[in-house]
């Protein structure tokens, strides 16, 4: 899949500091797109600057902000559509995994799931359509494999998650007379420093022995979703929940294939 049609295209992601949202900017800048980085962490915010050295300054902008604050997001996004005059993409892909079980959950951590993980995509969809409706665009939520097959210690995440399922069909039908589609995917496990824990713990072979395909999700698997959400070759497609994650989700034997092989 090309990424030819995104040439001047305004793209808004969230969570781009690091991780896949980092990956996405990064592809989303020089595919020619006017990339737009949101997230919390200035310092994660000035080593991608440093990295990619943008050399097209009027196409990269980098705000250090928590979206889970609704007047940060409004001025935020009011600056990107003033600036450029449109919004086309916004990929809400900010998000935060802590593990806990209900019994011991605190208020800051409940809190905390639902407004990163549900909350702030809502803040950043509600600002962006003022900016979206006149072109039409795309507006693409991040869910998880955590919102549909459940693991304890992460039952906050896994129902802000789901949430972003059901708001995906709501908006799709609500926004679907300004020519803007809503999709959204729900990865498995991807290589990113959100799941280091794996690594750190050495539970590389006994995650994998979950998963059909036997190899964890890279950035690029799943920018090749993304982009093909966002292109013209999606333009029927609007409402789903696409997962993402190896045949994980498949079924109850994952491994039984692999030692008849
Ligand atoms: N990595 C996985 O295996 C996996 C699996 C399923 C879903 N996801 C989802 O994919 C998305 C991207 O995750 P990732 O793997 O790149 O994780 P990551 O932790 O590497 O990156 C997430 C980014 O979001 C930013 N962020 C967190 N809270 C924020 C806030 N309040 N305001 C602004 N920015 C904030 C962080 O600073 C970080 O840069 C997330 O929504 C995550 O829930 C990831």
């Amino acid at each position: 899949m090309g990424t030819e049609g995104f040439k001047g295209k305004i793209v808004v992601i969230t969570g781009a500091g690091q991780g896949q949202g980092r990956y996405f900017a990064e592809q989303f800048y020089h595919a020619g797109a006017a990339v737009s980085l949101l997230d919390l962490n200035s310092k994660s915010l000035d080593e991608v600057v440093k990295d990619m050295g943008p050399t097209d300054s009027d196409r990269f902008k980098a705000y250090a902000t928590d979206v889970s604050d609704s007047t940060q997001v409004s001025a935020i996004i009011e600056d990107i559509g003033k600036h450029f005059g449109k919004i086309d993409i916004l990929i809400n892909n900010a998000g935060i995994l802590h593990k806990s079980m209900i019994e011991t959950s605190t208020d800051d951590h409940i809190e905390l799931m639902i407004r990163v993980n549900l909350m702030a995509p809502m803040y950043c969809t509600r600002s962006v359509i003022p900016f979206m409706k006149r072109e039409g665009g795309n507006i693409i939520n991040v869910s998880s494999i955590l919102a549909t097959f459940p693991n304890t210690s992460s039952g906050a995440y896994g129902a802000a998650k789901n949430g972003l399922v059901t708001l995906t069909r709501v908006w799709a039908a609500e926004l679907a007379p300004y020519d803007i589609r809503v999709n959204c995917y729900a990865p498995g496990v991807v290589n990113t420093p959100m799941m280091s824990e794996i690594f750190v713990q050495h539970r590389e072979e006994s995650k994998l022995s979950q998963i059909p395909l036997r190899r964890f999700g890279e950035s690029e698997d799943i920018f090749k979703l993304l982009s093909f959400l966002c292109s013209e070759q999606a333009e029927y497609i609007t409402g789903q929940t696409i997962g993402i994650d190896g045949g994980m989700w498949a079924t109850q034997t994952p491994t039984i294939a692999w030692n008849k092989k």
